[in-house]
């Protein structure tokens, strides 16, 4: 154990920063985005089916494996299995997390200028064609995506430097319950819009030949995405949890909460894509381009759009902050490096990339790599290559590296539960590593099914 280390003071405290780190744009921005793309109903079975099958699974595996090591993501495989080649897969993790940090902070900037936006009243009296309008003007822009991006880093690295307790943790308690509400309040009014069960069909009612290999990828990735997973930030944060907490029912609670506010967002969008005649498909710029028009058409649109606008950002800071610890943790600890330094170090590295990112749709739109621009360079790269495969990496470390006995011990912590953890130690070792082997390989084209 390393000494006086920072760890979470509560069980409410865990939940909520691991929900915290879950719940962001992941959910709200890309997943209903990513569906859209992907053809709806069958896409969203088929991330439902990754999420029990190996989410939550992986969610314990990551949370254990912080907690009995105490240390960040390298160390922690530096620690369970020294002198041999895993701690790569915490550098993986930390190379994931710069990429990620960089495109999210870019969103999360867009996500600024709205809130900007809605306090301007900037919405009011926009058709749906002008409101895309205002939308792409505004990404396509040099200065003002770069800026927002910058001012959202540095929020982020400003509650990082503060530390666990006092800063990841004080905040997100508050601010998740606050988010389900609203959603819920956006929710009611997308569903009383006229058309809106042809939304619901799209979302919920599967058609089933609209899934190619690389849906299926796309749906794994976004699983990995949403709840944060295979980069090591579970681990990180599993790091600050105590042997009291029942790490099953965290897990559990944490990947249902996430799925919950995903599912709900897409109730809220989908209805109105169809009532606004908005296309499905439209990409990252869906939320932006349909939830303003929601905001019109409810009484109290002014203050529900603002409100909306501000929990999103409070949203994706508590998912940004957990990519940066995943960082900072590991510079600390390993590198030794004072957390401040560490903090505002890499803060200062993901902004460069961040510019990237953020410049993605306006100077640097023809800039493109494999026919990707940084943008969708780094999304695609982390959540479809480096989570999923992570993932596979840390469920064969559980599985044949590390001793039965020693899992089950780091599972149950002061509390056990036999045939729940038989269950568990099942999927781990079987049919979580199988299943994602499958959809790499047949997204490569290597293996049809
Ligand atoms: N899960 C976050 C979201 O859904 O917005 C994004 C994220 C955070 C991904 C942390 C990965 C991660 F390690």
């Amino acid at each position: 154990m390393q000494g006086n280390r920072d760890s979470f003071s509560s069980r409410f405290g865990v939940i909520a920063a691991a929900a915290g780190s879950a719940i962001g744009l992941g959910n709200i921005w890309r997943f209903p985005y990513v569906l859209g793309e992907n053809g709806g109903g069958a896409f969203f079975l088929m991330y439902l089916f990754f999420i029990v099958l190996i989410g939550i699974p992986l969610m314990l595996t990551e949370m254990t494996l912080g907690r009995s090591a105490q240390r960040n993501a390298y160390g922690t495989f530096k620690f369970l299995a020294p002198k041999t080649g895993w701690p790569a897969v915490g550098i993986m993790g930390v190379a994931a997390a710069f990429l990620i940090l960089s495109f999210y902070s870019a969103v999360a900037g867009w996500t600024l200028e709205y809130t900007l936006q809605a306090v301007k009243n900037g919405f009011t009296g926009k058709t749906p064609v002008e409101l895309n309008a205002m939308y792409n003007d505004f990404v396509s822009g040099s200065v003002w995506p770069v800026v927002w991006m910058l001012i959202f880093l540095f929020l982020t690295a400003a509650i990082v430097v503060a530390g666990v307790q006092k800063g990841i943790e004080k905040y997100t308690k508050i601010l998740m319950p606050v988010l389900l509400v609203i959603i819920i309040i956006l929710d009611i009014r997308a569903i009383t819009l006229p058309g809106a069960g042809e939304g619901l069909d799209f979302l919920f009612k599967p058609d089933f030949s609209k899934l190619s290999a690389n849906t299926v990828l796309e749906a794994l990735g976004q699983a990995f995405f949403s709840l944060s997973l295979g980069m090591g930030t579970i681990i990180t944060y599993g790091s600050y949890i105590n042997r009291k907490e029942r790490l099953m029912s965290t897990a559990a609670s944490v990947s249902l909460a996430d799925t919950l506010i995903a599912v709900l967002a897409g109730v809220a969008i989908f209805p109105a894509v169809f009532a606004f005649n908005i296309e499905p498909d439209a990409g990252p710029k869906l939320v932006f381009i349909t939830l303003p028009n929601i905001f019109q058409q409810m009484p109290g649109g002014y203050f529900f759009a603002l409100l909306f606008f501000v929990l999103l950002v409070i949203a994706a800071l508590t998912s940004s902050i957990s990519l940066l610890e995943v960082i900072v943790a590991y510079f600390t600890e390993e590198l030794k490096i004072s957390r401040k330094k560490a903090t505002w170090l890499s803060g200062a590295t993901v902004g460069v990339l961040g510019v990237l990112s953020a410049l993605s749709y306006g100077p640097l739109k023809d800039n493109t790599l494999f026919d990707k621009t940084a943008f969708d360079l780094f999304d695609y790269v982390s959540s479809n290559i480096l989570l999923p495969f992570g993932g596979l990496l840390i469920t064969i470390f559980a599985g044949y590296i590390l001793k039965k006995a020693a899992v089950k011990d780091g599972v149950e912590g002061e509390s056990g539960h036999e045939k729940l953890f038989k269950v568990y130690y099942f999927i781990i070792k079987f049919l979580a590593p199988v299943a994602i082997a499958f959809v790499f390989l047949n997204s490569l084209g290597i293996l049809k099914f």
